[in-house]
């Protein structure tokens, strides 16, 4: 503990430092045209130790502004020694010259270590999210907080992994022979069937094992650019699966749950995969019953999982359990500016929708910065409420007794407000 202490005293000039230099955004096309052309690892090496240390920063400081009561708990204290450690071992490259006969090779394994670092960062923050819900219960305030916070920090994440990826895997010896002409974790012709298929039969495994039945995958295609051909994407495959995998999850455990015992058996999950001029779309229908409109924005919420808390035991890999399938997901749509949308039918099912840009070059990185706007989220409290809240009970039988002259109703206190229209969750 000391030691960290006295590390955190050392390194917080150099986490203001480059805490105020704003990450850069890479394209898929900037990501695939640095990799084809000969790729320099002197090149990759001079970008990655100043824009590591730059995304880690940023991130870091909005972890400083997390309220205390959550950064006090042991999970977060973790999460936050190991991106201390990792932001401290990148800093000894700040001034190795690419020269140096090791300083290639030592980079690249230090990115190695790094990365198995940061593993269970999304499980350890999620487990001390939940430590503090346990204890401290809800305040939409700080639960607002943590929502912005951690579609922020997860996306610093995301990012952070994909650079460390592309160099380990361009000039490390970690290629995967399996896909020779895939560029780092990019497959410059992914097919996006394909990685439909796929992420259904790994879902649908999952499925059989919990319910020992799976609804059946219809897939369609609509390719408007090139009516006859296949629909291919240039993106990173392994996002793309998880999104879907994510999806088809939900789907399947919906579909079971409200068709076990029908005798007309489970009505099929159908995936479509359309492109057109500007989006690449994948959309998964299911006819599971739906969700009401009132609900559909809470999904999103980390706080949020109609599935019982999991076990956190290693190995264990539960159908259902954080609540983090969807937020998480939509954050990789957003990452390379797509987005991940829900319609739903109350009553009948529901439609999942991925969008992806079509165009490499316009599938910019979406990155969080650390500045004075996001600064004020953490600081500012909610607005009370500008539009009417129905409440079951008048709060006054007279309806003029709470009114000011102007004639205007006295709101609420704030926080009583906002309490009022938390608690009505069911979380
Ligand atoms: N297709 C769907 N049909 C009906 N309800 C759905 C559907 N997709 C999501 N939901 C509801 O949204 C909730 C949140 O989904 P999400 O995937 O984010 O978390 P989860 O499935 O509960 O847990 P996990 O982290 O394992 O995915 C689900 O618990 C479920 O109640
Ligand atoms: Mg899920």
């Amino acid at each position: 503990m000391r030691i960290f202490v006295s590390l955190l005293k050392n390194t917080n000039p150099k986490i203001e430092y480059y805490s105020r230099f704003s990450p850069s955004p890479l394209s898929i096309k900037q990501f695939l045209d640095f990799g084809r052309d000969n790729a320099c690892e002197k090149t990759s090496y001079m970008f990655l130790r100043k824009e590591l240390p730059v995304r880690l920063a940023n991130t870091m400081k909005e972890v400083n502004l997390l309220p205390d009561n959550l950064l006090s708990q042991p999970s977060i204290r973790l999460v936050q020694k190991w991106y201390m450690q990792s932001f401290v071992e990148l800093l000894d490259y700040e001034n190795r010259k690419p020269e140096d006969p090791h300083a290639l090779n030592d980079f690249l394994d230090l990115l190695i270590e790094i990365r198995n670092r940061h593993n269970d960062v999304v499980p350890t923050m999620a487990q001390g999210v939940i430590e503090y819900k346990e204890k401290f219960g809800f305040d939409p305030f700080i639960s607002s907080n943590i929502q912005y916070f951690l579609d922020r920090f997860y996306t610093n994440r995301v990012s952070f992994r994909m650079l460390i990826n592309q160099h380990t895997l361009l000039f490390g010896n970690d290629t995967n022979p399996l896909h020779p002409k895939h560029i780092g974790s990019i497959d410059p012709t992914c097919s996006v069937a394909e990685v439909v298929s796929d992420a259904y039969d790994t879902a649908k495994m999952l499925c059989e094992k919990y319910y020992l039945a799976a609804p059946e995958l219809k897939i369609e295609e609509f390719n408007m650019k090139a009516p006859d051909k296949p629909i291919q994407a240039v993106y990173v495959p392994s996002h793309l699966f998880h999104m879907l995998f994510e999806l088809f999850k939900n789907s399947m455990r919906a579909t079971v749950e409200l068709h076990e015992n029908s005798e007309e058996g489970l009505p099929p999950v159908k995936a479509k995969v359309t492109l057109g001029k500007e989006d690449l779309s994948v959309k998964i229908s299911d006819r599971g019953g739906g969700v009401p409109l009132r609900k559909i924005d809470r999904l999103f919420n980390y706080m949020y999982s109609t599935a019982p808390t999991p076990s956190l035991e290693p190995g264990v890999v539960p159908l259902a359990g954080f609540g983090y399938g969807l937020p998480i997901s939509r954050l990789y749509a957003r990452y390379f500016q797509g987005d991940l949308k829900l319609y739903s039918m109350e009553g009948v099912g529901t439609d999942a929708v991925i969008y992806l840009k079509a165009l490499s070059s316009e599938s910019f990185e979406r990155l969080p910065v650390f500045n004075k706007s996001a600064l004020r989220h953490y600081k500012t409290s909610p607005e009370a409420d500008d539009w009417s809240n129905p409440s079951k009970e008048p709060r006054d039988a007279n309806p003029m007794s709470s009114r000011h002259g102007d004639g205007k109703e006295e709101r609420a206190p704030r926080k009583d407000q906002s309490e009022r229209s938390y608690n009505s969750l069911e979380v």
